[in-house]
Parts: structure tokens; C-alpha cells; sequence
């Protein structure tokens, strides 16, 4: 029987409800993304996302949900480009309010059953369901007959959902629509640590990707490598001693005046500029740790700026900045490559899966690629929008613990600085 797991991601600025089979087979991805919202305050801010997520929550799941209905009640097999199934929304001010999503109407009954879960919100960090809630929610379903909504959610069999790393504000609002979910439809709860749908996320492109394999998980707020020697395992190689490849790049970006998000904007400036124009340490630590540390090349870059600004009395001209980012951008990507490489070599794992958002880098993947040819390893790159923040990631993640039969208790707390451990 194929096991389908619905899966729920809102840990920072994106919010998505996913629907995946058999850990590998994605049915939906619907993501919402706030960037547009964060832009003009110059990133996140946690406050406002976690008010986002519970105004939309709701309906991406009901989209999710829709989304996937067809498939799971014509017993289809799903497409195999699982990349094309991801539908990414963009907040924008015609959206502002949750109520203009395009709404879903044969799930809508299901979900807005789960009224519920709105009235928990994001407040009580035990997440604690009332149990009544929950008997007036199934009975809510019944009265409004959304049979397909029904029949589709009775064909889930798990729901799952980021527990940790992130905001604690945003943990919080998709921990609560999960748990409302699981104990009225009476599904097991899933609990999923962030970076492990980071690396999950290559299965979902690659049928043929088992363990063991080395992972390079870079994002916003993380830079870590592993070894996952089997499903559901992860041994910490080396770790960011201090920023985190994304928070370097999106700072060196609004630094630069290029504003929010500034990972694809800076790769944007960077592909017209020299490499070689401007010097920017590269960081190694003598004690053969694959430990990264980006703090000295973003100073390095940052006392550049300025000097630039003097020069240039504030505006540089556009192919100096060019050569600023594109020249940044080679020594952060310098480092993540080289001790990738390093670290699945001496594994000798043969295998090396790169994601998270900073994945998406195009330098990143050539240079990875290059380097992988020459030292014959295999590197496998999930489209960017498998990369970035979505919840099929996370129902991929889930589907090994389903097989493993390690669930969750409804009292499953948000973990902001969850680690990733064996
Ligand atoms: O994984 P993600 O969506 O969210 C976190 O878990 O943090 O990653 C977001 C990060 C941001 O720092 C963003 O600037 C960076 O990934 N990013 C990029 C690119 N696209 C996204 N960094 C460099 N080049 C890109 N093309
Ligand atoms: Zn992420």
C-alpha cells in the first residue's frame, strides 16, 4: 500500500502544505512565500511572519490538499517531475489578505473544519488540542459533506511538520495546524528537524539516491556537512563556527544596496563580474575539521565597501560593484566546495547532496560539479525550488520515520535551535 504523507513547513518565511508518496512521489507543494512582504523592512521580520502563516495557513493546506485529491482518488501514479508539482505563490499586496487565495472547494469543507486549529494559533507553546475541539471538527466534516475533501484525507497516513530549527512564532503556527490535523482525523504526528528535509529534499528528484551519502545543507541559517550513513541518520562533519552561508550572503547584499533576499539578488550582480577583481580570505582551520567560518570574508568585505563608498563618494559604478559581489561570492563558494569535497572523499561515500537555499547558487553548482567529476563523486543538486523552504521536503523526511515507526506526541513543542543528531 502507498503511504501518503501530508506535510506542513512554516519554520521561517515560507509557508507550504505538501502531499508526497512514498517518500519520493510529490502529489502537491504549495508554497507561500512572504519575501515580498519582509522586502521592505530588509529581512525577516518573526513577528510579522508568524502573523502570516496563520492568516494562510489554513488555505494552503486546503490547496495542498486539493491539489493532490485527483491523483490519490484515481489511484493515478503521480508524474515524475516531482520539480513542476511545486506551485509557488508570492505574497503581494492584492493577497495581503488571506481571504483572496484562491480557495479549493472540494477540500475547503475539510480544512475549515479545522477552525480549531486557528483558535489555538501560535500562542500556547505545549500546542495543547483541546479534544473536544477536535470531536467538533469531524463532526463539522460530516455536516458539510466535502466528500472528495474526506475521502482524500482519509487516504493520508501520517501528518508531518518542522518542529525545529526556526522561529519560534513561526514553529509554532504550522506545529499547531498539525496537530489539529492529526487528532481529528486521527493520523500520526510526524515531527521532522528542518535540515533533515534539507537533505530529504534530493529524493524527491533522484529515485535512484540511497544512503550513504555525504550532505552539504547551506541556507540562511545554516551551513552544516554531514554523513548520513542511513536513512534517518545524520553524523555531524563540520558546521559554521559562526554565520551561516546565506546570512553572509543576504548581509553583504543589503550592504551593497541590493536589498532583500540578497542570496539570488548578489548571484544575480555576480555573474557579470571578475572573481578574481577583489581578495577575500578564505578560511581553513589547521586541525583538519571541515568547519566553515564566513564572519572574516563578510568583514573583509564590508571594510571593502566602504572603502569603494569613499572612492566612489557612495556610487560605485555598476561593473565595480560586479566585481565586489562576484569576487565575495567566489570565496564563500570556495569553501563550501572545497570542504565538501574534503569531507565525502575522506567517507568515501562517492556521494554528496547539496540543498538547502543556498543550493540554488549557480556558482556553487558548477564548482561542485567540477570538483565532483574530478574526484569521482556523484553531486546531486534538487531544483531550486525543492532547495528553498517547501513542505515536500519535509513529507520526504517524514515517510523514513513513518517506516521506522517513530512518531510524535501531540505535546510536540517548537525547537528553535533543534540540532540535527543521530
Ligand atoms: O533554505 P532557505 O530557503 O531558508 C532557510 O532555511 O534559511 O534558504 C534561504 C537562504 C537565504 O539566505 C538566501 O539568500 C539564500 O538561501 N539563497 C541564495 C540563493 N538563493 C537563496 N544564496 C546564494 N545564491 C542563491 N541563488
Ligand atoms: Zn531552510
Amino acid at each position: 500500500m502507498p503511504v501518503n504523507i501530508l506535510a506542513i513547513e512554516s519554520s521561517c518565511d515560507e509557508t507550504s502544505a505538501a502531499i508526497v508518496r512514498d517518500g519520493r512521489h510529490v502529489l502537491s507543494n504549495i508554497v507561500y512565500s512572504q519575501v515580498k512582504l519582509h522586502e521592505v523592512y530588509g529581512g525577516v521580520v518573526p513577528e510579522v511572519a508568524s502573523r502570516k502563516h496563520v492568516e494562510v495557513i489554513i488555505q494552503i493546506i486546503d490547496m495542498a490538499v486539493s491539489k493532490a485529491e485527483p491523483i490519490i482518488l484515481s489511484g493515478c501514479s503521480p508524474s515524475e517531475n516531482n520539480e513542476l508539482i511545486t506551485d509557488t505563490i508570492a505574497y503581494s499586496q492584492s493577497n495581503n489578505s488571506g481571504e483572496s487565495l484562491p480557495r479549493a472547494i472540494g477540500a475547503v469543507g475539510a480544512i475549515d473544519a479545522m477552525g480549531a486549529v486557528d483558535a489555538m494559533g501560535a500562542v500556547d507553546a505545549m500546542g495543547a488540542v483541546d479534544a473536544n475541539d477536535a470531536v467538533d471538527a469531524n463532526n463539522a466534516m460530516g455536516a458539510i459533506g466535502a466528500k472528495g475533501a474526506i475521502d482524500a484525507m482519509g487516504a493520508i497516513d501520517a501528518i508531518a511538520v518542522t518542529y525545529g530549527p526556526g522561529l519560534a512564532g513561526s514553529l509554532l503556527v504550522g506545529l499547531s495546524a498539525a496537530k489539529g490535523l492529526a487528532l481529528s482525523m486521527k493520523k500520526p504526528l510526524i515531527g521532522i528537524n528542518h535540515i533533515e528535509g534539507h537533505i530529504c529534499a534530493a529524493f524527491l528528484e533522484y529515485p535512484e539516491l540511497a544512503p550513504p551519502f555525504t550532505a552539504l545543507v547551506a541556507s540562511g541559517g545554516h551551513s552544516h556537512i554531514y554523513y548520513v550513513p542511513d536513512y534517518c541518520k545524520f553524523e555531524l562533519l563540520g558546521r559554521t563556527r559562526d554565520d551561516a552561508a546565506g546570512e553572509v550572503f543576504d548581509k553583504i547584499a543589503r550592504a551593497g544596496g541590493l536589498g532583500y533576499p540578497g542570496g539570488p539578488k548578489l548571484s544575480a550582480q555576480a555573474a557579470a563580474g571578475n572573481p578574481e577583481a577583489f581578495s577575500f580570505p578564505r578560511v581553513r582551520f589547521g586541525d583538519g575539521s571541515y568547519d566553515f567560518s564566513f564572519s572574516g570574508p563578510k568583514t573583509a568585505a564590508v571594510n571593502q565597501l566602504t572603502k569603494l563608498n569613499n572612492q566612489f563618494q557612495g556610487k560605485a559604478p555598476e561593473d565595480v560593484m560586479a566585481n565586489f559581489f562576484a569576487s565575495f561570492q567566489a570565496a564563500v563558494v570556495d569553501i563550501l566546495t572545497e570542504n565538501t569535497i574534503k569531507a565525502a572523499y575522506a567517507k568515501k561515500t562517492g556521494k554528496i547532496v547539496v540543498s538547502g537555499g543556498v543550493a540554488s547558487n549557480s556558482l556553487l553548482r558548477e564548482k561542485l560539479k567540477i570538483a565532483g567529476v574530478a574526484n569521482n563523486i556523484e553531486v546531486y543538486f534538487p531544483s531550486p525550488s525543492l532547495c528553498t523552504d517547501n513542505a515536500a521536503m519535509i513529507a520526504s523526511a517524514a515517510y523514513y520515520r513513518y517506516c521506522k515507526n517513530q512518531f510524535s506526541g501531540l505535546d510536540l513543542n517548537a525547537v528553535p535551535d533543534l540540532a540535527l543528531t543521530c
